[in-house]
C-alpha cells in the first residue's frame, strides 16, 4: 500500500501501522479500558441521518468560518496531540505546514517535540497552544511566556487529564517516551527498519517544553499515564482554570469540556470557547461521545462561546453533522496523525486535501453553499 492509494481514514490507518513500529501504532490507535467511547465517537455520528435541500445552484461553496476570532478556510482544524517527531521525523513541523497550505489552524501541545518558536517561524496562519497544567508552576509561567511571544492566538487547557487514562495496549506493549529499546521491543523495531533508520539518525528526542524543567518524557523514560498522573497538578480547579485564563488574558479554550454545567462555568470565567471531547476516548472510558452531547452543550452557550466538536471524525459528512447543531468548528487527532505517519508532510496535506474535497462535495449534495446554511432542519435523528 502507497500513500496514493489512501482515500480515507481507515486507507491512512493501514499504512500507518504498516510503517510504525507497534508500541508506536498502539499508543496513537488505541484508547482506555474496553475502548467503548473511542469506538463510539465515530458511530455517535451514524444516529443522525442527513437530509439535504436540492435546486440551490450550489457551483461555489464558501468552506470558511470563523473561531476564536480568526478565520480558517474550512471548518476543522488540527487539533494538538503529543510527541509527533515519533509518528515521522518531520513531526509537528509536517503538520504546522500543511495546516498552512489548507488555511486551517495547527494546535500544538506541551508535549510537542518542535517548539513554539519554531512553530511560529514557519507558519502564519492561526495556532493554537495546548496547555497542560504542571505542579512546576515554573514550567507553567515559562510555557505560558513563550506561547504567548510566539503569538499564539489560542490557548487551550486540557482539562481531562487530571489522572492518566487506563490504556493497556501501552500497558502490552511497553510503550514509553522517549521509546524503549530493550530486548523485548527490539523486534518491533527492528521489524520497521525505515521508521528506525528515521528515529535514529535525525535530531535527538527531546521535549522542547519541558526539557529544562523536568527529566521524564526527555532524559527519563516514562508513559504517558504516568506522566499525566505524577506530572500534571490534581489539584487543579475552576480557579486556577480563571487565573490562568487572565493571565493569557487572550482567546482561551478549556479542551474536554462534556457537560452543560462545565460548558457554562468556562462562559463564567472568560473563555472564549471550548473544545467538546473526551480526548479521543483515551481517558475516561463509558464517557459519552461528543457529537452526543453537542446539541445540549450548544443550545447552553453556543450564542456565547465558540463549541468545538472534537472527536471520532472520520468523514466530512461528520463535520457537516456537528455544525448542523450548532459546532463552530470541528477538530481532529488521529485524524491526520496516521496520515503524517504513513508520509509525513505529504500525507498531511493528502488527507487535508481529501476532506476538504469531501466537504464541499457533501455541501453541494446537501444543497448548502455557505456552513451558515447548515441547520437542524437538514437532521434527523433515526428512532
Ligand atoms: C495522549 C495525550 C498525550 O492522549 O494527549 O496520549
Amino acid at each position: 500500500m502507497r500513500l496514493n492509494q489512501c482515500h480515507n481514514f481507515q486507507d491512512f490507518r493501514l499504512l500507518a501501522k504498516k510503517r510504525l513500529p507497534s508500541p508506536i501504532f498502539n499508543y496513537i490507535d488505541g484508547a482506555a479500558d474496553d475502548e467503548i467511547t473511542y469506538r463510539r465517537n465515530t458511530q455517535s455520528f451514524n444516529d443522525i441521518d442527513l437530509v439535504p435541500n436540492v435546486l440551490a445552484g450550489v457551483e461555489n461553496i464558501d468552506l470558511k468560518t470563523k473561531i476564536f476570532g480568526k478565520k480558517i478556510d474550512m471548518p476543522i482544524f488540527c487539533a494538538p496531540t503529543a510527541v509527533q517527531r515519533l509518528f515521522h521525523h518531520e513531526g509537528e513541523r509536517a503538520v504546522a505546514r500543511a495546516a498552512e497550505k489548507y488555511g486551517t489552524m495547527f494546535g500544538i501541545s506541551s508535549l510537542s517535540t518542535v517548539s513554539v518558536e519554531e512553530i511560529n517561524n514557519i507558519i502564519k496562519t492561526p495556532k493554537m497552544f495546548q496547555f497542560y497544567f504542571h505542579k512546576d508552576r515554573g514550567l507553567n509561567t515559562n510555557m505560558l511566556d513563550r506561547a504567548k511571544a510566539q503569538n499564539f492566538d489560542v490557548l487551550a487547557l486540557t482539562v481531562d487529564t487530571i489522572t492518566g487514562g487506563n490504556r493497556e495496549r501501552d500497558l502490552r506493549t511497553g510503550f514509553t517516551i522517549p521509546p524503549n529499546f530493550n530486548i523485548y521491543s527490539l523486534l518491533d523495531f527492528l521489524m520497521k527498519p525505515t521508521w528506525t533508520f528515521n528515529y535514529l539518525t535525525h535530531e535527538k528526542f527531546e521535549l522542547p517544553h519541558l526539557k529544562e524543567f523536568i527529566k521524564e518524557g526527555t532524559n527519563v523514560m516514562t508513559s504517558i499515564g504516568s506522566y499525566f498522573s505524577t506530572m500534571l497538578d490534581q489539584s487543579m480547579n475552576w480557579s486556577d482554570a480563571e487565573k490562568l485564563c487572565a493571565q493569557w488574558n487572550g482567546h482561551f479554550a478549556l479542551k474536554g469540556i462534556m457537560s452543560v454545567e462545565d460548558a457554562k462555568k468556562a462562559v463564567d470565567i472568560g473563555c472564549t470557547g471550548i473544545m467538546v471531547s473526551n480526548h479521543g476516548g483515551r481517558q475516561l472510558d463509558g464517557s459519552r461521545a461528543p457529537f452526543d452531547q453537542l446539541s445540549e452543550i450548544v443550545d447552553a452557550v453556543g450564542d456565547k462561546i465558540d463549541v468545538i466538536c472534537e472527536g471520532g471524525i472520520q468523514r466530512g459528512t461528520h463535520v457537516l453533522k456537528a455544525l448542523s447543531l450548532g459546532a463552530k468548528a470541528c477538530s481532529g487527532g488521529r485524524l491526520y496523525l496516521y496520515a503524517l505517519a504513513a508520509a509525513g508532510q505529504a500525507g498531511v496535506e493528502r488527507v487535508l486535501n481529501q476532506m476538504r474535497n469531501e466537504l464541499e462535495r457533501d455541501m453541494k449534495l446537501m444543497g448548502c453553499k455557505t456552513v451558515n446554511d447548515l441547520s437542524r432542519k437538514n437532521l434527523r435523528f433515526r428512532n
